[in-house]
């Protein structure tokens, strides 16, 4: 008796003790403490963009040292490696976002935060342009503003190589409209073929869905289809379940090139086990409204009819970032994006700085890259704004000859500080391993061990560490919570077959 006492006491602690400590970052989440106001003598930093390279980089800065001024069309921050499981409904799509202003409002300094989208950088005059597109107030407002250093990390945006049809018929997977764009017409497609009386060809069109790009959002996409496919909609449409067709079509001979040998396998002999059709050295030619013509590996031509187009053929760069770089003839030369230096400095533009997918590196496009460039870059803002300081502070004395002299020690002692913050060091990239869901409850994962090559592992233990990744790698204990939540849900009552 005395056992199970002390048992419910533990119980109750840990219960009220875990509660009171969830309430208490929940609440200090909502309401983060006063901040400065803007110092007319600190220098002027403008970031474009609020997606992974930017956010990094603004959490990481230490704001008193600047005044910051953030533009972005978006008002939120993506967390884009869940994008795929929003379209079919496993996460709901506001818990992967965070609002800016959250990550703005938890700074020490008060940060501007401009919702509109740059239209033109003009390096030499050191302005920015930009735009409030929305067209809530029936007409464009644009403005210009100085900036002392600018942030320039505006992302990519879907290549489509102008492939006849792309634009107008093809679904895209980059942004949250995308993905709830995508989650509708899916439903539109399996509740129109559930309409009596339609020819068996129609049907099998509606049910048809074709992925085009078999990279990381391709692959993940159709994994993330076939388990909404067999969880639940077997359930809810038994008669037209066994008719949905996934295909997958990939230009190259293989899905997901930057894996390693044993994956791509292993991905490919999963995807046969789920019946997703692998259609490799296969090339869209066209998308017409009900059909997509593909040119096969012997050369013929062949017309299919589908449903729904997702397609997912890899990054360009913005208009904005080719307008930037028509400004630099001479030192940005690169067609892929903008060229930088070891420090991130753009070339050609002394106080433009830029990172993530609208730069063309030695890295590969990644989340990854960019959340280290925003957090090198941060580092290094912070040691300017402590050299600009010194400087200050040296000046002044120099400006005394006696006063120099007197306090000798103190300026030898500033002299060797700013030396050392000189020498800023350059961006290293700290590579952590690829992860991707491949449906099924797997995923993969080619991570690098110790600098002695890379282990290369799939399978359902492989998916769990795919979760947990995922979830600490979240923005915020919220958004955490709500993932979590999402997971549960499904878990218990399955994916939302309504359609919005
Ligand atoms: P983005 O995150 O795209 O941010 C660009 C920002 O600029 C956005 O806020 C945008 O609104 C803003 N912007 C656009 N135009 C303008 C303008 N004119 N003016 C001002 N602001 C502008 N990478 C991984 O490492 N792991 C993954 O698991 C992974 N999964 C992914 C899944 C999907 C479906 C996708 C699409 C990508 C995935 N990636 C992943 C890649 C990753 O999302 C990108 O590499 C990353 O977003 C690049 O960060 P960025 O800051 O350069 O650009
Ligand atoms: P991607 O560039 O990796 O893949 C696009 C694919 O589309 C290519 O393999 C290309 O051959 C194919 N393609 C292009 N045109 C085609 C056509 N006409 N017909 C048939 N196939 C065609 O693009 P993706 O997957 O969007 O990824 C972009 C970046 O984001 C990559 O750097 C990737 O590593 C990263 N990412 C990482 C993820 C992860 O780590 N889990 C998930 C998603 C993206």
């Amino acid at each position: 008796r005395r056992f199970l006492q002390t048992l419910g006491t533990i119980t109750l602690v840990t219960v009220v003790a875990s509660g009171g400590a969830f309430y208490y970052y929940a609440k200090r989440e909502q309401h983060p403490g006063e901040q400065l106001d803007f110092d007319p003598e600190k220098k002027t930093l403008v970031i474009l963009g609020s997606g992974w390279g930017a956010t990094s980089l603004l959490k990481t800065l230490d704001t008193e040292d600047y005044n910051v001024i953030l533009i972005s069309p978006r008002n939120y921050f993506l967390f884009t490696p869940l994008l795929p499981s929003v379209a079919v409904g496993t996460v709901t799509p506001r818990s992967i976002i965070q609002p800016t202003r959250y990550v703005a409002r938890h700074k020490k300094r008060k940060v501007s935060v401009i919702e509109a989208e740059a239209t033109d950088v003009d390096p030499l005059k050191k302005t920015v342009t930009f735009s409030d597109t929305s067209d809530i107030q029936g007409q464009v407002w644009s403005t210009t503003i100085p900036y002392d250093y600018l942030v320039y990390a505006v992302g990519a945006e879907t290549q489509t190589f102008n492939i006849p049809g792309v634009a107008e018929h093809a679904c895209f997977m980059k942004e949250l409209h995308d993905a709830e764009k995508f989650q509708t017409r899916f439903m539109d497609c399996v509740e129109s073929a559930a309409f009596p009386g339609q020819s068996p060809e129609e049907i099998d069109r509606l049910l048809h869905m074709v992925v085009v790009g078999g990279g990381p959002t391709g692959v993940e996409l159709s994994g993330e289809l076939h388990d909404f496919l067999t969880d639940d909609l077997k359930q809810w449409y038994p008669e037209l379940a066994e008719r949905i067709r996934i295909t997958l079509v990939e230009a190259l001979p293989t899905v997901l090139p930057s894996f390693s040998k044993q994956l791509i396998e292993y991905t490919e002999s999963t995807f046969k086990e789920a019946k997703i059709d692998v259609l490799t050295k296969t090339m869209v030619k066209e998308i017409k409204e009900k059909s997509v013509v593909v040119k096969m590996p012997d050369g013929s031509t062949k017309e299919m009819p589908m449903g729904l187009i997702v397609w997912a053929g890899g990054n360009k760069m913005r208009k904005l970032t080719a307008d930037l770089i028509a400004k630099l003839p001479e030192t940005q030369t690169n067609r892929r994006g903008l060229t930088v230096d070891d420090h991130l400095r753009l070339k050609g533009a002394e106080s433009i700085f830029a990172l993530g997918d609208c730069t063309a590196t030695q890295y590969a496009p990644t989340a990854q890259v960019a959340t280290q460039e925003g957090a090198y870059l941060a580092r290094l803002f912070n040691s300017i704004a402590r050299k600009d300081a010194l400087e200050k502070q040296l000046k002044a004395l120099q400006a005394d000859p006696i006063k120099a002299e007197e306090q000798k020690t103190e300026v030898e002692n500033l002299q060797k500080q700013l030396m050392k913050l000189e020498k800023l060091r350059p961006f290293h990239y700290s590579h952590q391993g690829s992860l991707a869901y491949i449906g099924s409850e797997k995923a993969i994962a080619d991570l690098p061990i110790f600098g002695s090559g890379n282990l290369a592992t799939g399978g359902v233990a492989t998916y769990l560490f795919w979760r947990s990744a995922y979830l600490s790698t979240l923005f915020s204990f919220r958004n955490r919570a709500l993932v979590a939540l999402d997971w549960m849900k499904v878990k218990f009552f399955g994916r939302d077959v309504s359609r919005e």
